[in-house]
């Protein structure tokens, strides 16, 4: 679905929300009569126990705002409030993406596991869309999320790809906001926004989220065994790789945080390759030299794009078709470096220790 001349968007970041690039948040939608086979009885115990958390709700109060977000962001210095609010667009957007999917496959769904699950997880990520809009509104920035709903593109993706990109996506999740929180805790003058504090409670949330699809993958071996071991490899690759792009475009916010980007994404990295082993069958050798070269290129490439994108033109536009092509050149050539075998545990379930 695209804008039609009725349904303009509001404002910049709902417009900014609403474009599609490579490394930008997007939005799912799936399959759901074969969401509604999956069979859970394998996992029932290790299930149930988790429903529980979700009941508990411990995050019903956290996300309410106070005095001291006022006048941050309007006093922060130009550049940073720039890629500043750029995150938020970006974060904002994921998250919402994460409400929308869930609260898609909830109302479409028969099969009651899910449809619970799903409802639990929309509750979470509306909370969490919500309160960073929040932070955008005080700057008159506010993302139309109901506009973003419609206008937004969806990209269909099969359940499995869901379970391997959403996990993922989750537990990554969870890894950044630990990171930056535990950073904060150690060096408090860096803390720029107060919307960090809120991160530890938060980044519980997700880290429960992925659990859900971690216990799913579980309930059905095949989903991580033979050629999905590959999908799995991708979708590291893709997640990790996108990541390490993105946050290369903020160096002043890494700055103010007093983090090297390159240092915090191997942080992240290392953080979600451990946690990924309750589930995945490999993790990607992220020590290795020819990784880390490989994802510098990426980052080379995907600056000298964004710049010929900025200055347009004829030639400009050969310019980016040829790195596209050494783009998927270097991705293809980072997929087939060797990786890292694990042996699944018995008993999925891991504890946010980080
Ligand atoms: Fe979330
Ligand atoms: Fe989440």
């Amino acid at each position: 679905m695209n804008a039609t001349a009725e349904t303009k968007p509001t404002t910049d970041s709902t417009e900014k929300a609403r474009t599609e690039s490579l490394i930008s948040p997007r939005f799912y939608t799936t399959d759901y009569d074969a969401m509604d086979r999956l069979d859970l009885s394998p996992v029932r115990t290790e299930w149930d126990e988790l429903m529980r958390e979700f009941e508990t709700d411990a995050n019903t109060d956290h996300f309410q705002r106070t005095d001291e977000f006022a006048g941050v962001i309007e006093n922060m210095p130009e550049a940073l409030r720039k890629e500043f609010i750029d995150f938020l667009i970006s974060s904002c957007t994921s998250e919402y993406s994460g409400c929308v999917l869930y609260a898609n496959i909830a109302r479409k769904v028969k099969n009651p596991d899910i449809k619970k699950v799903m409802r639990y997880m929309a509750r979470d990520e509306s909370r969490h869309a919500n309160f960073i809009n929040q932070s955008l509104k005080d700057f008159d920035l506010g993302i139309d999320l109901g506009f973003l709903t419609k206008a937004k593109k969806y990209t269909f993706f099969k359940p499995k790809y869901i379970f391997y990109a959403t996990y993922l996506s989750e537990k990554i999740g969870y890894a950044r906001y630990i990171t930056i929180y535990r950073q904060l805790e150690r060096n408090p003058q860096y803390r720029f926004h107060p919307i960090f504090k809120w991160f530890k409670d938060w980044c519980n949330d997700e880290f429960r989220h992925g659990e859900v699809f971690a216990l799913i993958m579980k309930a059905d071996p095949s989903l991580t065994r033979g050629l999905n071991r590959l999908w799995i490899r991708f979708f590291l690759l893709a997640v990790f790789a996108t990541m390490y792009v993105r946050d290369h475009t903020r160096p002043e916010m890494h700055a103010a945080l007093g983090l090297d980007p390159k240092e915090y994404d191997y942080t992240v990295f290392r953080i979600t390759s451990e946690i990924s082993k309750q589930i995945f069958p490999l993790t990607l050798d992220i020590d290795s030299p020819a990784f880390h070269a490989g994802l510098e290129r990426l980052r080379a490439i995907g600056e000298a794009t964004a710049k010929a994108k900025a200055e347009g033109g004829v030639f400009n536009r050969v310019k980016r078709a040829g790195l596209a092509v050494m783009g998927v050149a270097t991705f293809a050539r980072l997929y087939l470096l060797p990786t890292v075998g694990n042996e699944l545990p018995d008993k999925v379930r891991t504890a946010p220790a980080w």
